[in-house]
C-alpha cells in the first residue's frame, strides 16, 4: 500500500482519553477495521515484510484474532487461535504473564513442528503479550517467522522484550 493509502488508515485510529481507565488513551481499530481500503491496506502492510515466509499466522485473543484471520486468509495460509485461559479443552502449551496488576494465562492446542509462524496483533505496549505468545509459539514446536503489529506505542518499551517487531504504525 501507498504512504498515502496507510495515512489515511492510520487517521480512522479513534483516540477516547480516559478509557478504559483514567489516564488511559484508548486507541479504538474498530472505525479503521469498518473501512474496506484501510482493512486491505492494513493487512497487507502487517505481511508484506514476510511474504513468503511463514505458512500460519497465530493472533492472541481478542483483537489479535481479527488482523491473524485477515492476514492467514490473504496469505492462504492457516490460523492458530491463542485463547485467554479457560477456553481450550486440551491445551498442549500454556503461558503466564504479567499484566499491570495481575498475572494472565494463554493456551492453545495443536502441534506446530515445522511450522513457520508469523505472529500478529493490534498494540504492542508492553510487550507482555507478544512475549507470551512467542514463548508459546515455541513451546507447541513452531518457528516464529516474524512479529507484526498493528501500532507500537513507543513510550511503553515493548520493543525491548519483542525486539524484531514490524510496526505498521508508531505512537
Ligand atoms: C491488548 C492488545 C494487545 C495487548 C498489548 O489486549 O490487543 O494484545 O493488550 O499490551 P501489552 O503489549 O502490554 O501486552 P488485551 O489484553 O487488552 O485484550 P483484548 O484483545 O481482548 O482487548
Amino acid at each position: 500500500p501507498s504512504a498515502d493509502a496507510l495515512a489515511r488508515a492510520e487517521s480512522l485510529i479513534a483516540l477516547t482519553p480516559d478509557f478504559p481507565k483514567p489516564g488511559i488513551l484508548f486507541r479504538d481499530i474498530a472505525p479503521m477495521l469498518a473501512d474496506a481500503d484501510a482493512l486491505a491496506d492494513v493487512t497487507a502492510a502487517l505481511a508484506a515484510p514476510f511474504d513468503g515466509e511463514f505458512d500460519i499466522v497465530a493472533g492472541v485473543e481478542a483483537r489479535g484474532f481479527l488482523l491473524a484471520g485477515t492476514v492467514a486468509a490473504t496469505a492462504r495460509t492457516g490460523l492458530l487461535p491463542i485463547r485467554k485461559a479457560g477456553k481450550t479443552p486440551h491445551p498442549t502449551a500454556s503461558v503466564d504473564y504479567a499484566l499491570e496488576y495481575d498475572v494472565a494465562t494463554i493456551e492453545a492446542s495443536g502441534d506446530l513442528t515445522g511450522r513457520r509462524v508469523l505472529l500478529v496483533d493490534d498494540v504492542l505496549a508492553t510487550g507482555g503479550t507478544l512475549a507470551a505468545a512467542l514463548s508459546l509459539v515455541e513451546r507447541l514446536g513452531g518457528t516464529v517467522a516474524g512479529v507484526a503489529v498493528i501500532l507500537e506505542l513507543a513510550d511503553l518499551g515493548g520493543r525491548a522484550r519483542v525486539p524484531a517487531t514490524h510496526a505498521v504504525f508508531t505512537a
